[in-house]
């Protein structure tokens, strides 16, 4: 299938770079957030990221208004009728995404692809809701998505070869290397990104070391970009202890649970960058 129009639902961290990603690839975009302000906010993040590629001489000031020209906000769920593919960024509940996909399967052409960017939640469970179990495929993206070379689709075991093929696809025509997995959570990235970050969550709790020795010793030493505990602030702690959640439930390994100490910021709102604190604090 030849995507033209695609749908963003949410235009926040994730959806919003998924957005912008599409306009900047040539699909026009309609991205959806909740409120009017929420949506300002998204556009706005985009807007600067494409203003930051025209300073550095990375795209023309014509690219990035064709780009702008290509993508268009709403907070209305109904402009998803006329799309190709609509692709959920919302929060990671299953209940609110199961509610979606049944509302975007009411909403949407029957030969429209509907996707979802959750990380650890199952896709084919979002795919039960609606009517076109077929159509849906997983489409995950890493933060920031601008920059993040990966996209990783998952294939349930009712997505169709069509929709798994137009979903690899979009991910290579929007500048991503793709991997394809199971639906099985976590997919690939996660499965094995959680056991180490909440490896290191555990261990500083022991007092191994400090923070920015656990920090420095994964960063020059395996030559990552940031450290696992930066890391967990930078995506969320909510979000790796509900990725880790959602991995223990499903195969009952003690390496997936999440020891007591991320619970415990958790319950403290010590969320990480998006809080202004999590292992490390933040100002503006
Ligand atoms: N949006 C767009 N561009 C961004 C950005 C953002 N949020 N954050 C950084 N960038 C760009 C910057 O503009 C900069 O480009 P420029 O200077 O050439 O304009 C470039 O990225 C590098 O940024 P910085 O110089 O500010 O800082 P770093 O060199 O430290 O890079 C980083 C920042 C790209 C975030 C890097 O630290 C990194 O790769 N960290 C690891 C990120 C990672 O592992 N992500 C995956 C998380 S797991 C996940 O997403 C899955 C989910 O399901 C949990």
């Amino acid at each position: 299938m030849e995507l033209k129009k695609i749908g963003v639902v949410g235009c926040g961290l994730m959806g919003g770079g998924i957005a912008q990603v599409a306009a900047e690839a040539g699909y026009q975009v309609v991205v959806r957030e909740i409120n009017q302000e929420l949506l300002a906010k998204g556009m706005n993040v985009i807007r600067g990221n494409l203003a930051r590629n025209v300073e550095k001489g990375r795209m023309t000031q014509q690219a990035m208004d064709d780009t702008l020209a290509r993508l268009k906000g709403t907070t209305e769920l109904a402009d998803f009728k006329d799309r190709d593919m609509v692709i959920e960024a919302i929060f990671e509940d299953i209940e609110e995404k199961k509610k979606l996909f049944a509302t975007l399967d009411g909403i949407c052409r029957p030969d429209a692809i509907l996707a979802s960017n959750t990380s650890s939640l199952t896709v084919v469970e979002m795919a039960a809701a609606t009517k076109r179990a077929s159509k849906v495929v997983g489409i995950h993206f890493f933060s920031p998505v601008p920059v993040m070379k990966l996209v990783e689709i998952v294939k349930t075991i009712v997505t169709s070869d069509d929709t798994l093929e137009t979903a690899v696809n979009f991910g290579k025509t929007v500048g991503k290397t793709v991997v394809t997995a199971k639906d099985l959570p976590g997919f690939i990235v996660n499965r094995l990104l959680i056991p180490f970050l909440i490896d290191a969550a555990r261990v500083y709790g022991e007092g191994l070391a400090t923070r920015e020795d656990i920090d420095a010793a994964i960063a020059l030493g395996l030559n990552h970009p940031m450290g696992p505990l930066t890391l967990m602030d930078f995506v969320g702690i909510d979000i790796t202890v509900h990725a880790a959640d959602a991995l223990y439930r499903e195969y009952g390994d003690p390496r997936y649970a999440a020891p007591p100490i991320l619970r415990r910021m958790l319950l403290a709102g010590h969320v990480g960058r998006k809080t202004g604190k999590g292992f490390y604090e933040y100002t503006k």
